[in-house]
C-alpha cells in the first residue's frame, strides 16, 4: 500500500491517550454526595493502561476510510470518544468491585490503596454502581452530537458485554470456581466472559461508529475473531503476570490467584504452556485482522502486540 504513510503507533497512542484522559477528567464529576465523586475520580482517573478505550479508538480509526462523507466524521468521532470512555468506566467499576473483600479482597490497585480501603466498602459499592451508570449517560448525549441510531447500538453492545452474559456473568463463574479444576474449555469460557466480553465490546463499539452503523457479516466475524483472541490473550497474560511479576511493577498484589485457589491458565497449562497459548492467540488475532480486508488495521495490530508484550 504505497499511498499509506508510515504509521507511528507511539505518536498515535500518545495523542489518543491525551484525549481519553482529558475527556474522562471532564465527564467524571468532581463532588457529589460527600466522597462519592472523589471515589469515582480516584477509581477512574488513577492511571491504568487504558487498553479498552485505545481498542475502541483504533477500531474507529480502521473504519474511517469506509464510505464516510465529510459532515459525518465529527459525529462519529464524538461517538467513538464517548464509547471509549464508557468502556473504561465499566472497566473501572469492575475493578472497584473485583477488589472488594467479598470478591478478591485486594488492597492495592494501580500502585495505590484500593477504593474500599480508602473510602470504605459501602462507598466502593456505590462508586462502582455510579461509574456504571455514568458510562451509559456518556453514551447518550443530545441527538445533535451523536445520532440516536448510533447511541442505541452502543448502549446495546456495552450493556450486553457488562451484564450477566458478559463481565458480571464471568465474575460469578470466577467466584464459583475457587478450588475447582476447570477444563481448558471451561476456563476459556470464563475468561471470555469476565475479561473478553468488554475488550470485544470496545472493538465492536469503535467499529460501529461508522458510516453504515451495522457492519457487514464478514467484517463483523473477522473483528469478533480478532477481539476474542486478543481478549483471551489479555487474561492469559494477566494470569502469567500474577505468577512471574512483582507487586511494584504490576501495581497490584501478585500471587493472589494461587493464594485464592483460582483456576488460571498457569494452573491448568503451567507457565510455559500458558505462554505458548498466549502466542497462539496473538497469531490468531493478527490473522483475523488480515481477514477483515480493512485498509488500515495497524493500530489494532499494534495493540495486539502490546497485550502480549506488556509487563504490567
Ligand atoms: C486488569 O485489567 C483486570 C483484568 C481484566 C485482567 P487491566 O490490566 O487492563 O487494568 P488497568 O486498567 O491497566 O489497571
Ligand atoms: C478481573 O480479573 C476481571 C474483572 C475485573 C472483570 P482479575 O481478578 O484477574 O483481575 P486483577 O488481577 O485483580 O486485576
Ligand atoms: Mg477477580
Ligand atoms: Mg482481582
Ligand atoms: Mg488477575
Amino acid at each position: 500500500m504505497s499511498e499509506m504513510k508510515a504509521f507511528d503507533f507511539q505518536a498515535w497512542s500518545h495523542q489518543q491517550l491525551a484525549l481519553i484522559e482529558q475527556s474522562l477528567d471532564l465527564w467524571v464529576p468532581h463532588e457529589i454526595g460527600g466522597s462519592l465523586g472523589s471515589s469515582m475520580r480516584y477509581a477512574a482517573l488513577g492511571g491504568g493502561k487504558r487498553l479498552r478505550p485505545l481498542l475502541c479508538l483504533a477500531a474507529r480509526h480502521s473504519m474511517r476510510l469506509l464510505g464516510e462523507v465529510g459532515h459525518e466524521s465529527p459525529c462519529l468521532d464524538q461517538a467513538a470518544l464517548r464509547a471509549a470512555c464508557a468502556c473504561e468506566l465499566i472497566h473501572s467499576y469492575s475493578l472497584v468491585h473485583d477488589d472488594m473483600p467479598c470478591m478478591d479482597d485486594d488492597v492495592l490497585r494501580r500502585g495505590q490503596p484500593t477504593v474500599h480501603v480508602k473510602f470504605g466498602q459501602a462507598m466502593a459499592l456505590l462508586c462502582g454502581d455510579s461509574l456504571q451508570a455514568l458510562a451509559f449517560e456518556i453514551l447518550t448525549p443530545s441527538e445533535s452530537l451523536v445520532p440516536s441510531r448510533v447511541q442505541a447500538l452502543l448502549c446495546k453492545l456495552l450493556s450486553q458485554a457488562a451484564g450477566h452474559a458478559g463481565m458480571a456473568g464471568g465474575q460469578a463463574v470466577d467466584l464459583q470456581s475457587v478450588g475447582v479444576v476447570l477444563t481448558q474449555a471451561q476456563l476459556q469460557a470464563m475468561h471470555a466472559m469476565k475479561t473478553g466480553a468488554l475488550l470485544q465490546a470496545s472493538v465492536m463499539m469503535g467499529a460501529s461508529c461508522s458510516h453504515e452503523g451495522a457492519l457487514s457479516e464478514s467484517l463483523q466475524t473477522s473483528l469478533l475473531t480478532y477481539a476474542n483472541a486478543l481478549g483471551l490473550a489479555f487474561q492469559v497474560v494477566d494470569d502469567i503476570l500474577d505468577v512471574v511479576s512483582d507487586t511494584q511493577t504490576l501495581g497490584k498484589t501478585v500471587g493472589k490467584d494461587a493464594a485464592h485457589d483460582k483456576p488460571t491458565f498457569v494452573s491448568l497449562l503451567g507457565l510455559d504452556g500458558a505462554q505458548a497459548h498466549a502466542q497462539t492467540l496473538h497469531q490468531q488475532a493478527h490473522e483475523a485482522l488480515l481477514a477483515t480486508g480493512l485498509k488500515d488495521v495497524r493500530a489494532l495490530g499494534a495493540l495486539a502486540d502490546l497485550v502480549i508484550k506488556r509487563k504490567s
